[in-house]
């Protein structure tokens, strides 16, 4: 059992050292999750617990990240934000000229939703006629990050891999049930290391689609639409920001999203949705500069630092 002056304890330092807000009714979670931690170092109650974080937070930290994260995903997740992509996305994409086509998974878990992108987008692509891939998957899990570049599963996790791509893109394991993604398929994608709530994104570049979805539930509503404009801001023009299914912007408070203010004035609202979940940014929608803490994004009780000032 975790005493409320624990709870507020822990909670306050994991918002104000990695942005993630664990409401009071988590408790009970954030108690289990934790107490396995605790079990691992020999410390009997969560006010040690809390010290040992404050005493060694280079290392602890990231485990007590790894801990509370829930890594939940698998692939072609939401299988109609799929379908539009391949119905409408990509062959809008590849009318034009050839070039270099960009996604970004923001709080990509173990890899599967990055994977899906990328079979899907060599499937359908012409690399014949010049065009090129590239996923970036991100997450603040090195946990779940260590898993994603195994690109490996047992052959229950791919079961949502529709055949055809099955069968070009993984391959068997000799000796095992597993099955691991293939040399072409593991050379467009990468991960890196992220937290979203950072206000310094270091990925370089524009992307013609943004996957963040099932993440903005670790954020409170000033974080939530923090993150959502720096997204935009890294998408292409009539670029795709794709959200959770019951993540919708809605959740995002009204004038929020802090777009608003700053977009140019014929383009009052930068996002417009166009399938389930997805929303499109308006061509005519200037960026502004790269956000910094004091344009909003996160409330002033735990302003976001650069990763150089912690
Ligand atoms: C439920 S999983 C969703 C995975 C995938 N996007 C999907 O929808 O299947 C949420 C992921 O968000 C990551 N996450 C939580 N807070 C984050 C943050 N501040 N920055 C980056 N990733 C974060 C977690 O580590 C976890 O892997």
């Amino acid at each position: 059992m975790i005493s409320d002056n624990d709870f507020h304890q822990l909670t306050s330092l994991i918002r104000e050292r990695i942005g993630i807000h664990i409401p009071p009714g988590k408790k009970t979670l954030l108690a289990a999750r934790l107490s396995e931690r605790m079990r691992t170092l020999g410390l009997s109650s969560y006010a040690d617990y809390h010290r040992h974080v404050l005493s060694d937070p280079a290392g602890e930290l990231s485990r007590m990240t790894d801990a509370i994260c829930t890594n939940e995903t698998r692939f072609f997740r939401d299988s109609e934000q799929f379908s539009y992509i391949e119905s409408a996305a990509i062959p809008a994409w590849i009318k034009g000229a050839p070039r270099r086509i960009r996604v970004w998974s923001a709080g990509c878990s173990t890899g599967e939703e990055a994977f899906s992108i990328a079979m899907l987008l060599l499937s359908k692509v012409p690399v014949e006629r010049g065009f090129a891939i590239e996923v970036l998957g991100t997450d603040i899990s090195g946990a779940a990050l260590e898993k994603a570049r195994a690109a490996r599963w047992p052959s229950h996790r791919v079961q949502d891999v529709p055949d055809a791509l099955r069968q070009r893109y993984l391959t068997s394991v000799p000796d095992s049930t597993e099955l691991e993604a293939s040399r072409e398929l593991r050379n467009v994608v990468r991960f890196q290391k992220q937290n979203l709530w950072d206000w310094y994104y270091p990925v370089t570049g524009r992307f013609d689609l943004v996957f963040c979805r099932n993440v903005l539930i670790y954020f409170d509503a000033d974080t939530r639409a923090g993150v959502v404009r720096r997204l935009v801001e890294r998408l292409t023009p009539n670029g795709l920001l794709l959200l959770g299914m019951s993540e919708s912007l809605l959740a995002v408070p009204a004038g929020g999203l802090g777009l608003e203010e700053r977009a140019q004035p014929h383009t009052a609202t930068p996002l417009r949705a166009v399938g389930p979940a997805i929303y499109a940014r308006d061509k005519r929608y200037v960026p502004p500069r790269p956000s910094r803490p004091s344009l909003g994004g996160s409330s002033s009780a735990a302003k976001p630092r650069a990763p150089w000032e912690r």
